[in-house]
């Protein structure tokens, strides 16, 4: 028999399931015993102004102290880390195996996280749509075409998939004429992946951060940092700060993309 995982009436506290679920969000909420409800939110302010108010007679300056253990910790990191990239099967990801495995004609949107964990970005290797240098790497004496760019739309945050890079012929009309683009199926903000991430179409105003990648001697490919002139990536006053690092190696994962081919002219 299959789990009831909706479990309406057969989970535990079931009975104040609804009235707890209901509850507006961003407010602590318990509910207590049958009919008596506890408002947490107000205890818990109670208690903070009492304590604060406590130190604060005794300590002039032990107030602020005390309230800024009702923050929340601030967590990130204090540089940016040299972390390998490893391919979508584990494997470390290679100048070689980039130009043979993720070309700009692959429909799938790979990604890796750097340097926080929840600050996923693209990997993508734009040869053979485009042949010129970019400011990216590649093997030596050709092009240099493997770019990573924020995957979390500058607009409202939408994150990859919903946010994704369109190979040449994906839709019938193209943002600017371009043949690869990167398109936010959220509220249609397009960027060129060929010019920095900057922005083809708003809502969105800044371009993508740019992630720097570096191979090693052996061609094994590295991110070392975001480009300077890049902005923080959305949702973060910080790129390094409001999430925790990656380890030594973050890997490539491949997911299908959103496509949605009515964006602006
Ligand atoms: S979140 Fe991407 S266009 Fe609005």
């Amino acid at each position: 028999m299959s789990p009831d995982l909706d479990c309406a009436s057969s989970c535990p506290f079931a009975v104040a399931r609804e009235e707890a679920l209901s509850f507006p969000v961003g407010q602590i909420h318990r509910v207590a015993t049958e009919g008596e409800e506890v408002d947490e939110t107000k205890r818990n302010m109670l208690k903070l102004l009492a304590v604060a108010g406590i130190v604060g007679v005794g300590i002039g300056g032990g107030v602020a102290g005390a309230l800024q253990y009702a923050q929340p910790p601030t967590i990130g990191i204090s540089s940016y880390p040299r972390v390998q990239l490893l391919d979508v099967s584990g494997q470390p990801l290679t100048v070689d195996s980039a130009m043979k495995n993720y070309s700009s004609n692959s429909a799938q949107c790979f990604t890796f996280a750097y340097p926080l964990l929840n600050e996923p970005n693209f990997f993508l290797n734009l040869y053979p749509a485009v042949d010129h240098a970019l400011n990216g790497i590649g093997p030596a004496g050709g092009p240099q075409t493997i770019v990573a760019f924020s995957a979390i739309c500058q607009h409202l945050g939408c994150p990859a998939p919903a946010i994704a890079y369109y190979p040449p012929g994906t839709c019938p009309n193209t943002p600017g004429g371009k043949s690869v683009y990167i398109h936010c199926s959220c509220h249609g903000s397009t960027y060129d992946p060929t010019n920095g991430a900057s922005n083809l179409t708003g809502p969105a105003v800044l371009p993508l951060p740019q992630v720097v990648l570096e191979p090693d001697a052996n061609g094994n490919i590295f991110a070392v940092g975001i480009t300077p002139s890049s902005p923080p990536v959305n949702g973060h006053i910080n790129t390094l700060q409001g999430g925790y690092g990656v380890a030594s190696t973050s890997q490539v994962n491949s997911q299908p993309p959103v496509i949605l081919c009515n964006f602006p002219q």
